[in-house]
């Protein structure tokens, strides 16, 4: 098994990876794709029907809305790293269990490792609740945090807004809001996101 030096590595990880029984139902796993040295990350909740058929993330009805979203600020899919909480597709789109999500956080924290992106955006109330744990979409979208030293951007999910006049009004308004985001200084170095910072790493005050 290699060790997750790279992108690739993580992505091989994935497709032989067996440690939820969502590896039981996918077609093909969806490790997620995009520049290594993209700027902006996108988190999604998981494959839905096409994306396990394909093998590849937002592909869908969603994907094409977020093509659309990324065109309207200048950006095309091949710019951004887009990702999702679990890389096998949940039956039926049934929502991700816990258990799941924890089993296949590893790939996902060390993507953002290898890619340290100045600005992740997170679709849906699945990968922001990674960051911003107890928070309620309606509650805090469209607002940046600073989360373990990376800028967290919460948006709605492309599909919950798609077929919604007054969500996508909403999501587009987010969506204007990421090109400035881009323009303010990156972010300290990321240490780890689910240790606790040794010694070493905590700053001399
Ligand atoms: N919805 C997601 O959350 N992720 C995908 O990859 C596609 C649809
Ligand atoms: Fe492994 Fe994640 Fe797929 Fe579960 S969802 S089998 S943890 S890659």
């Amino acid at each position: 098994m290699t060790d997750m030096e790279t992108l690739d590595e993580v992505a091989s990880r994935v497709r032989a990876c067996t440690d939820c029984p969502l590896s039981r139902g996918r077609t093909n796993a969806v490790p997620g794709e995009g520049p290594a040295d993209s700027a902006i990350m996108f988190i999604g909740e998981g494959p839905g029907y096409q994306e396990d058929r394909q093998g590849r993330p937002f592909v869908g009805p969603a994907g094409k809305f977020l093509e659309e979203l990324l065109k309207s600020i200048g950006y095309s899919r091949e710019e951004v790293y887009i990702a999702n909480m679990v890389k096998c597709r949940p039956a039926n789109n049934r929502d991700p269990l816990p258990s799941e999500i924890e089993a296949c956080s590893k790939y996902l924290d060390r993507q953002i490792e290898l890619i340290r992106p100045k600005l992740v955006v997170t679709l849906g109330r699945f990968s922001m609740s990674k960051f911003l744990p107890g928070e309620s979409i309606s509650r805090v979208h469209g607002k940046p945090r600073n989360v373990n030293g990376l800028t967290i951007f919460p948006i709605m999910h492309p599909a919950a807004a798609l077929h919604r006049q007054e969500n996508r009004k909403t999501i587009e308004d987010d969506f204007n809001a990421i090109p400035a985001l881009l323009k303010q200084p990156a972010p300290e170095p990321i240490v780890e996101l689910t240790e606790t910072p040794k010694p070493e790493q905590l700053s001399m005050f």
